[in-house]
């Protein structure tokens, strides 16, 4: 689906620009034309010649270059990509974009952009930390910039925690899901990461969207889940100011501003993204996993012959839902689950709240006569211990604030 896209990638200064190499030469597998802007500290970490070998095209530096300037106006080359990735995104960088700065030609061509903007930052945990950083972020999710990453792990400074650039693949599917998505229009109500907001200081977790299972390198067994409601949740509760990631399947939907996006697309990377997530005070699991995957997926298109249609085996997915909320030391402190259900909604929720041992579930009639899956619609029975709340038919987003309220109000209770 990338093919004959565009994107213009800004490298800022940041060890993890050695992965950035990587990430062009994966877009460029993939039929992307890649044209590359580097900040003078971009060129400190990897140099302007293998970034234009890799894109097979002049990279651009300097803002008061007269050749690059005649024969490629800084306004041109914002408007010529279907998409802006600042990969890796330092500190500074962020800063500066959230400033609206325009000091170099990185900066000026962010602001005199009218395109989608993704980034990817990097940095050491401290500065990823402060206020401030948070607070550019803030500013910069409330004007729809998406964000993927940064992971936790081993960081180059010998630190550990927060701060490592996604990886090259992580940040190509988020690509994907950003240009398959009408642009989201940034608004309050659509997260944004509201700094001082009832739930600031929280982490939470939501899972949205399908998995896509595969059966060999180009068919797969998906479900027809749209992602509309767990991305709507991780847009409420990134409105109050949890800090929040959001593990997605493919879906169709925009990834709301202000919260990080993790794209996968199997069950087992979606359990690997949300350990990877945890600690979380907070986890909502809204994706339809898909229940089985197919036990040896074929290394090759599986072919049609005499020998008729294949069989495929299949093997049960692990249960993301039932293992984050069984986790001995970091379990979440409110884990919440879904239950897509046709018939006895609330005693079968009730069974599978207890089953799965999570806190809260939200019941939902999905009876294809309610409109429930794809829609905007959703009837919703909160089950929470012995007392169940019957909720009115609300829209999505409608049922995504009350959750994020009910959550805050959760935790304002000592
Ligand atoms: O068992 P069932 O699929 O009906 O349970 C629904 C709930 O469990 C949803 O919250 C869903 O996100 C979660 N779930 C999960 N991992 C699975 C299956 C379901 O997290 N493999």
């Amino acid at each position: 689906m990338l093919h004959g896209r565009r994107v213009l990638l800004i490298l800022s200064g940041g060890i993890a620009a050695y992965k950035s190499l990587d990430l062009i030469r994966r877009l460029r597998e993939r039929g992307v034309a890649v044209r590359a802007v580097m900040t003078a500290a971009a060129t400190h970490f990897v140099t302007p010649l293998a970034v234009a070998a890799l894109c097979e095209d002049k990279v651009y530096t300097d803002l008061w270059s007269l050749t690059d300037e005649s024969e490629m106006g800084h306004i041109r080359l914002s408007r010529e990509a279907d998409l802006v990735v600042v990969a890796p995104a330092s500190a500074d960088l962020i800063a500066r974009m959230a400033a609206g700065l325009a000091d170099d030609l990185a900066t000026t061509v962010l602001l005199a952009s009218d395109k989608r903007v993704l980034i990817a930052p990097t940095m050491n945990l401290v500065m990823w930390a402060h206020p401030a950083t948070q607070a550019n972020l803030a500013t910069l999710a409330s004007r729809g910039v998406v964000r993927v990453g940064p992971g936790s792990g081993e960081l180059a400074c010998g630190e550990i925690g927060s701060g490592r650039m996604a990886e090259p693949a992580e940040i190509v599917t988020a690509i994907e899901q950003v240009l398959q998505a009408p642009p989201a229009l940034p608004s309050r109500a659509s997260g944004g990461g509201e700094v001082g907001g009832r739930l600031a200081g929280r982490r939470a977790l939501v899972t949205s969207g399908p998995t896509r299972e595969p059966i060999d390198p180009v068919r797969y067994i998906s479900n027809h889940s749209s992602g509309k409601q767990g991305h709507a949740i991780a847009a409420a509760l990134a409105g109050l100011g949890a800090d929040t990631v959001l593990v997605s399947g493919p879906t169709q939907e925009p990834p709301p501003p202000g919260v990080q996006l993790v794209p996968i697309e199997t069950a087992a990377e979606m359990l690997t993204a949300c350990e990877a997530a945890l600690p979380v005070d907070i986890a909502v699991m809204a994706a339809a996993v898909a229940d089985w995957r197919v036990e040896s997926v074929a290394g090759h298109k599986l072919k049609k012959d005499a020998k008729g249609p294949p069989m495929l085996r299949l093997a049960e997915n692990p249960d993301i839902l039932a293992t984050i909320a069984q986790r001995a030391n970091d379990r979440p402190r409110l884990v919440i689950g879904f239950a897509a259900e046709t018939e006895d909604i609330v005693e079968n929720a009730r069974a599978k709240r207890a089953r799965k041992r999570c806190d809260w579930i939200l019941a939902n009639d999905v009876s294809p006569s309610s409109g429930t899956f794809g829609g905007d619609r959703n009837t919703i029975h909160l089950v929470e211990g012995g007392t169940v709340e019957h909720w009115p038919v609300m829209t999505k987003k409608e049922v995504a604030a009350r959750l994020a309220q009910r959550i805050s109000e959760y935790f304002d209770r000592p």
